[in-house]
């Protein structure tokens, strides 16, 4: 088949790779024509695992293309995905959708004939009977352009994998059976073949799965991380009761992991946006709910900055503090709302000298945070360190010898923000191992099998 991805960020890019994958003629169009420069060479303006192969592969075969050209797009095929952004207001919850709206002003008045519309960015609940709306209103073709939506789940770090092989596809119509039904099962004919469960709802139900998925990831990892809080007030140990929960199917081990909670580019913006549309509907319930969601995961932040000073003996003016992790999570180099540099920052205003190591993300680190010092080799950033900070899981992080480091550091204290480092071998070669949610080692657990 023959279609475009309309926005190529993140999301858009990695869909016209992977929809060039499945076999279809793909352009994919973005305002941005260093962007498009960029991906027509086969390469992706971000990091992520595996990305930049497909690009290479289907820009050579031809059967991908990228401009910068609505005319173009619109003259392309009748089948337009639009992945565009939509991120959070500035100093609001809600979402900006202004380029959602732009690409549709621009796209359907240039339409010819039939065409479907198939938004995949995540919006507020009711945005594509907004949208239907307009393109009525703005098509040459009338309503013979359709408009459906299809969410994407794909994670950050595995996007590739979670677009080729989802856990599920969810397509949303205005009606039953409708064209933009059977051109979605025709481009998605070899996911739904391979047995994907497809789910077809309305539009908006299709909008709010996306919006409820979202949450609920966040929930889950939040009260983790809330029951952390109590495991802190009584010396419990969260990581064990996490597994222990994690045992029960009706709970699930996956997202449970307690440490400095979320961030990146959708889970906190989700939250707060789906938080804007339940207050504007009026759904004061889900409003509170997702506030405590919210506040539990800026408190991560906040409890992992009183513990650094804790550790600093009360002052972190002066205290010279390496940070392991500047991405929000391991596996990309995105840094969007990402703890570890929150928790970086914070320190950096309360007077500390800070220095971040990480594998992939220090360019884009130190763009956005040139008052912060960076060193490439995790090792040396350790180097007459008071504190050590270890805020992303990377793997190369938990590979490295805290012995060999007990020689750079000025003090042996570490905090594992992400529970990824083996607390007995870090205590074992002479460090003071904290985390959240957990009594702190060697000391407490000392002083409880004395009492034992
Ligand atoms: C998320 C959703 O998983 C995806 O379905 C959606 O489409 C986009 O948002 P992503 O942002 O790539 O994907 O990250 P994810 O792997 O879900 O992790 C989000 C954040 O939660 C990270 O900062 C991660 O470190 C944190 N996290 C995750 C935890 O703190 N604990 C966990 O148990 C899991």
């Amino acid at each position: 088949m023959r279609l475009t991805v309309i926005g190529c960020g993140y999301l858009g890019a990695t869909h016209a790779a992977c929809m060039a994958e499945l076999g279809h003629e793909v352009l994919g169009m973005d305002t941005d024509s260093d962007r498009i420069a960029c991906l027509n060479r086969g390469k992706a303006p971000f990091f992520e695992q595996g990305l930049d192969d497909l690009l290479a592969t289907h820009t050579a075969t031809g059967r991908l293309r990228f401009t910068d050209s609505y005319t173009e797009a619109a003259d392309f095929a009748e089948l337009h995905f639009l992945g565009v952004g939509t991120p959070q207001l500035p100093g609001e919850g809600a979402y900006d959708l202004s380029q959602l709206f732009a690409a549709v002003r621009q796209l359907v008045p240039r339409l010819n004939g039939p065409a479907v519309i198939v938004g995949k960015s995540t919006v507020p609940v009711g945005t594509a009977a907004l949208l239907t709306a307009l393109v009525r209103e703005l098509s040459p073709a009338g309503d013979r352009v359709e408009v459906a939506w299809n969410p994407e789940f794909l994670r950050e770090s595995c996007a590739i994998e979670d677009t080729l092989c989802p856990d599920r596809l969810v397509m949303g119509f205005f009606a039953e059976r409708t064209w933009a039904e059977s051109m979605l099962r025709q481009v998605f004919a070899e996911i739904i073949e391979a047995g994907t469960p497809t789910i077809v709802t309305d539009l908006a139900t299709a909008e709010l799965v996306k919006s409820a998925a979202n949450a609920f990831l966040a929930t889950k990892i939040s009260f983790i991380n809330g029951v952390a809080e109590i495991c802190d007030l009584v010396g419990a140990d969260i990581r064990r009761l996490a597994e222990a929960l994690g045992h029960d199917d009706r709970i699930g081990i996956r997202g449970l992991r307690p440490g400095l909670g979320f961030g990146g580019g959708c889970l906190p913006k989700d939250v707060r946006g789906f938080m804007a549309r339940a207050g504007e509907l009026g759904a004061e319930g889900m409003l509170s709910f997702l506030r405590e969601v919210d506040a539990i995961n800026s408190r991560c932040r906040e409890r992992m900055v009183d513990l650094a000073r804790e550790q600093c003996g009360g002052v972190i003016r002066g205290k010279r503090i390496t940070i392991w992790g500047a991405a929000f999570k391991p596996g990309t180099d995105d840094i969007r709302d990402s703890p570890a540099l929150a928790v970086a920052q914070r320190l950096h205003e309360n007077g500390a000298e800070v220095v971040v190591s990480d594998p992939m993300a220090l360019d884009n680190a130190r763009k956005a945070h040139p008052e912060l010092h960076y060193i490439d080799d995790p090792i040396a950033a350790v180097d007459g360190a008071d504190l050590l900070l270890h805020l992303t899981e990377w793997a190369v992080f938990a590979d490295i010898d805290p012995r060999r480091l007990a020689m750079h550091a000025a003090a042996l204290k570490v905090i594992d923000g992400r529970g990824a480092l083996d607390a007995d071998r870090w205590s074992a070669a002479g460090w003071v191992y904290r985390a959240l949610g957990l009594p702190s080692l060697p000391d407490d657990r000392e002083q409880v099998s004395r009492r034992g």
